[in-house]
């Protein structure tokens, strides 16, 4: 049995308005009943908790409703950090089998997320207890101290992370329990609390895909909106190449270059 867990608790301080990101409308729609509608769709989930910001869980109820999700079972309170978020959707799922049951827990602000990634991580959670989505990075990443470059990884080596991250429940909960007992404890996603917490855990690592992006900056409204149009537009089949110039003809509408 897979449970999505939709994290939805942050609060969009990058964006720089008042409503969480997650509310905001793409394609007709707000950024968190895109991403309930992929999980609805998907055969491969049977349950999807929603964790909100605390301050707006009645619209997270709305968007339930409104992307007629018929698997959602709980719209909870999310906490104060991403982590806080994830650690109360462990609470939640107390009485489910710990080795039997898989955890998907997925940004709410990747609306873009694919039907083959979700298939993809399930799949793996038969043979791995931890699954992350990554895909190469096109940009050199670097190594800062404050202002100074320490160290420049060999890009070949380097993914970007992305969502959802599963896991068998039994395992996330355990990383979790160690993790609260250091003082010191901060991650930005779940894959890193197994590495540090429960080093010697394989953590599998599926492609994700470049449409499964974070809105995090106002200018990710705008691909996304993109990305979207994209999705709907009439041409089905397209082959790769036609496909990159479908995208570069939308871009350079976007951003007005003719
Ligand atoms: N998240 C969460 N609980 C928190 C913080 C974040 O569930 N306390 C979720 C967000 O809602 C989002 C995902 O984790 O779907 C990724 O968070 P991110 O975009 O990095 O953080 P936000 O708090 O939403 O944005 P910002 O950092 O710009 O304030």
């Amino acid at each position: 049995r897979t449970v999505a867990v939709i994290l939805a608790g942050g609060s969009g301080q990058r964006m720089g308005l008042s409503t969480p990101k997650q509310l905001l409308k793409i394609a007709g729609k707000t950024i968190l009943e895109h991403t309930l509608g992929v999980f609805e769709e998907s055969p491969d989930i049977d349950e999807i908790f929603v964790l909100m910001n605390p301050g707006f869980l009645n619209d997270a109820a709305d968007c339930v409703k409104k992307a007629g999700c018929t698997k959602v079972t709980a719209v909870l309170p999310g906490g104060t950090s991403r982590n806080a978020t994830t650690q109360l959707a462990l609470d939640a799922l107390a009485d489910h089998p710990a080795e039997t049951t898989n955890v998907l827990f997925h940004d709410a602000v990747r609306p873009l997320l694919s039907q083959r990634i979700i298939r993809d991580c399930v799949t793996a959670l038969r043979e791995h207890r931890a699954v992350d989505v990554a895909i190469p990075s096109a940009d050199t990443i670097i190594q800062v101290d404050e202002d100074v470059i320490v160290d420049v990884p060999r890009r070949a080596n380097l993914r970007r992370g992305q969502t959802p991250q599963g896991f068998r429940l039994a395992t996330i909960r355990d990383a979790y329990e160690k993790a609260w007992r250091d003082e010191n404890f901060e991650a930005t996603d779940d894959c890193s609390v197994v590495l540090r917490y429960l080093p010697g855990t394989p953590i599998y690592v599926v492609p994700g895909d470049e449409h499964n992006m974070k809105v995090t900056e106002p200018v990710d409204m705008f691909v996304a909106d993109k990305l979207f149009q994209l999705a709907s537009s009439d041409a089905p089949d397209l082959t790769e190449d036609e496909y990159a110039g479908a995208l570069a003809g939308k871009t350079m509408v976007v951003f007005g270059a003719s």
